[in-house]
């Protein structure tokens, strides 16, 4: 598979760590940076290149890595055909990609140690998306895009 990979300053040590070992699988690994922990960038200008990256077709997943994960998650979720989702442990890489269909993985160089980083990639690389009842949840998350300004009163929304 290729796999775009982009992390900001506070994630480039696992980010490093994570494409050796994608590419030690075998993939083809296409880095959007940073390119050392000096380099400080604002998470959602690397997020929004791989999730562009991504959802134009010409990656099969993203990986993303900050401080946290969360904001590499939430702007990558703005671009339309992305469901990034947001890591902590091997349990939640292969739900994210069975039920979610998840096509960017997002984790957190503080919150998570590499070593598991490391497990949850191997999970999120080698689970396939479950399909039948997933697959209409999942149906009804991507059309959500077609609406996404849309609010809603408390009598319209109950
Ligand atoms: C950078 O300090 C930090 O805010 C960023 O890496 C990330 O955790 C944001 O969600």
């Amino acid at each position: 598979m290729r796999i775009a990979i982009g992390s900001d300053h506070a994630g480039f040590a696992a980010k490093q760590a994570v494409a050796a070992k994608v590419a030690a699988m075998g993939h083809e690994i296409i880095d959007f940076g940073v390119e050392s922990s000096e380099q400080r960038v604002d998470y959602p200008d690397i997020a929004l290149k791989v999730a562009r990256f991504v959802a134009g077709g010409n990656a099969d997943r993203g990986i993303l890595v900050c401080g946290t994960g969360i904001g590499m998650s939430i702007t990558a979720n703005k671009v339309r055909g992305i469901r990034a989702a947001l890591c902590h442990d091997e349990f939640t890489a292969r739900m994210a990609r069975e039920h979610n269909d998840a096509n960017i993985l997002a984790m957190g160089e503080r919150t998570t140690a590499i070593p598991a980083m490391l497990r949850i990639v191997d999970t999120f690389m080698h689970t396939d998306f479950g399909g039948e009842r997933h697959a209409a949840r999942v149906k009804k998350m991507m059309d959500a895009e077609e609406d996404s300004g849309r609010c809603c009163t408390w009598a319209d929304c109950k």
